[in-house]
């Protein structure tokens, strides 16, 4: 049927009508909110990122009083990102599976205090003398220029079951590796049965990719590689297939949510494996993406509908499950 019979205009001719035939609504249980975690602050002494207008940095403390803060708004989940003291990382990551390093605390305080939904981000990066997020060999040194390193697959997965192991006895519901080490899934899935926590999940980052809109974040947590770029182990921008892959394996070694990061300039991906996939999809609205927005309505180049409408474009693609520093700013219009 044509025009003047068939009028699209009448599904939108009011606000009601608009409302009631909407496909795509933002809840507050989709969003998952970043937290920042840093050793050796003060209470009360949260520092701001200086490429992330509007976060911060926070002590144990800190964190979990904001947490409770957004929680009491209707927020249901956080994920957590820690930051050791500077002398503490080593070339394996030590920090990282301490039982009492940053990131286990905060989970311990967030699970006495709090019903929310705690999701643990499980690398080496931040821990790593290095910045890679698995470890390092280092090859041809008799000539400085010459030196060669290699990120090493099977080696890496050892310490990223260990650290998978001390997120879920400190009390993880979630562990979430962003590595993108080979066979990561299997192995923590492995290590966290082997030690009792078969009831913890894991979201895996499953396709992630070599990108430049993490550069606030790892501003943030100071986790810039010293040497070389990430583009050995997450997945290069030009590339699709390989995202259904990449799931498909994580999918056969137990992954229980699929991921896909960044979200905006990846939203075909975010809808291929929605398409592919009966799991649960989780999108990383990740830190440029957070930044880009927020630095333009700060000069006044948009306004803060933009944030809304960026959002609703990674649910209309298939997201469940969006991890999102806007988090804290939309919750009150949810
Ligand atoms: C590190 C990690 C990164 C992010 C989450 N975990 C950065 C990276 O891979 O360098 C990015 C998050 C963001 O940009 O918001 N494994
Ligand atoms: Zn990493």
């Amino acid at each position: 049927m044509n025009f003047p019979i068939r009028r699209m205009r009448r599904l939108r001719k009011s606000p009601q009508i608009r409302e009631i035939f909407r496909e795509t609504k933002l809840n507050k249980e989709d969003l998952i909110y970043p937290l920042f975690v840093k050793k050796g602050l003060k209470n009360g002494e949260k520092e701001e990122i200086a490429t992330m207008p509007d976060e911060f940095r926070y002590s144990v403390d800190d964190a979990v009083k904001y947490a409770k803060k957004l929680e009491s708004k209707g927020l249901k989940a956080v994920i957590i990102f820690g930051m050791p003291l500077e002398n503490e990382k080593d070339e394996v990551g030590s920090p990282a599976y301490d039982k009492y390093g940053i990131v286990q605390e905060t989970i311990r305080k967030l699970k006495k205090e709090t019903n929310l939904v705690v999701i643990s981000d499980v690398c080496l990066c931040q821990y790593t003398s290095h910045g890679h997020c698995g470890i390092v060999k280092t090859k041809n040194m008799r000539n400085k220029e010459n030196i060669e390193n290699e990120i090493l697959n099977d080696e890496s997965l050892k310490y990223l079951a260990k650290i998978a192991i001390s997120h879920a006895e400190a009390g993880a519901d979630i562990v979430a590796p962003s590595d993108m080490m080979d066979g990561r899934v299997i192995a923590i899935r492995e290590a966290l049965d082997n030690n009792g926590h078969e009831n913890t999940l894991i979201m895996s980052y499953s396709a992630k990719y070599a990108s430049s809109f993490y550069y606030p974040f790892r501003d943030a947590v100071c986790s810039t590689p010293s040497f070389g770029d990430r583009k050995s182990y997450q997945m290069d921008p030009c590339n699709s297939k390989e995202a259904i892959q990449e799931s498909e394996l994580d999918v056969m070694e137990g992954a229980d949510v699929l991921m896909v990061k960044p979200a905006l300039a990846y939203l075909d991906i975010i809808k291929d494996l929605k398409n592919s996939f009966n799991h649960p999809i989780a999108a990383y609205n990740v830190s440029g993406e957070y930044s880009m927005l927020k630095s333009a309505i700060a000069n006044g180049y948009l306004t803060e509908e933009a944030i809304m409408e960026s959002l609703i474009s990674i649910k209309r693609a298939g997201a469940d499950l969006i991890i999102t520093h806007f988090a804290k700013d939309i919750l009150d219009d949810l």
